[in-house]
């Protein structure tokens, strides 16, 4: 494992991979070309992050509102997934990847949830980076179930409502156990979160770029490391030089 980048490297960070379809279109080719595409990146992008010593990379694939899309979009984009996690799956576990699914899964066609399983059991043991992949996910639903659960938890008598701390909320999430994202990037220039990790982006670095998904490649991934070498995270405190002059 290398450090390629000068300064402090994200321990986690979380991607939304976005511009398919305009990669398509702009090319005249349909928008499930642009998918297709989009997986070539995904792997790169895997590579690139446990070469670079990042710990954990969330890709957000497939959001709770993209049901929304035409039948065939959801359709191509479930194929997809199953393709990826059938054709990468025994490659990533010899290359020691942990694999974690967030989202909710009760939704999933029954012929991609046992994939996810097996995909995140095989790999349960392993020690190099975890690809978190959000499918079927959104940060409302995800917050929503967990404060279900809760609720459920005080009303059975096992919790009492003040035991629901800040910390607490976060173990219940689909992301417990997964350190915060230090860096959320976004592709394709638009500027929104989309319902990702609204929660645990709290304190999060953010970057919008301007490559569409399918034009993502190692070296994008590298400037913008570098570029988040050099931000100022205060997490609402002060820096060391404010800190350093308000103490004499
Ligand atoms: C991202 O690309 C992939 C998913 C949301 C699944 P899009 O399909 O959103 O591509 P654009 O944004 O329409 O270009
Ligand atoms: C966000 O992209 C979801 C994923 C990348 C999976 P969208 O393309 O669905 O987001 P909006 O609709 O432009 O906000
Ligand atoms: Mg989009």
């Amino acid at each position: 494992m290398t450090n390629l980048t000068a300064g402090p490297v994200p321990q986690h960070v979380a991607i939304i991979m976005d511009g398919n379809g305009r990669w398509a279109k702009a090319r005249g080719l349909p928008r499930t070309m642009g998918h297709r595409k989009g997986v070539e990146a995904v792997r790169e992008t895997v590579r690139t992050a446990a070469s670079a010593g990042i710990q954990y990379l969330t890709l957000y694939a497939f959001s709770s509102e993209n049901w929304r899309r035409p039948e065939s979009e959801v359709t191509d984009l479930m194929g997809l997934l199953k393709m990826f996690i059938r054709r990468d799956l025994a490659e990533l576990h010899k290359e020691n990847v942990r694999i974690r699914i967030i989202g909710d899964k009760v939704q999933l066609r029954s012929d991609l949830l046992p994939l996810l399983l097996e995909a995140e059991e095989t790999t349960r043991g392993n020690t190099g980076i975890t690809l978190v992949i959000a499918f079927n996910y959104g940060s409302r639903d995800e917050i929503t179930r967990a404060v279900q659960r809760l609720a459920s938890d005080v009303a059975n008598g096992l919790l009492a409502p003040h035991q629901i701390t800040a910390e607490h909320l976060s173990a219940t999430l689909d992301t417990q156990g997964i350190p915060d994202p230090d860096l959320v990037i976004r592709t394709s220039g638009e500027e929104r979160l989309s319902n990702f990790l609204l929660w645990q982006s709290a304190y999060s670095e953010l970057m919008f770029l301007p490559d569409f998904w399918p034009d993502f490649s190692r070296e994008t991934f590298l400037k913008a490391l570098e570029s988040y070498a050099c931000r100022d995270r205060r997490f609402g405190g002060v820096d060391e030089t404010t800190r350093a002059v308000g103490s004499v």
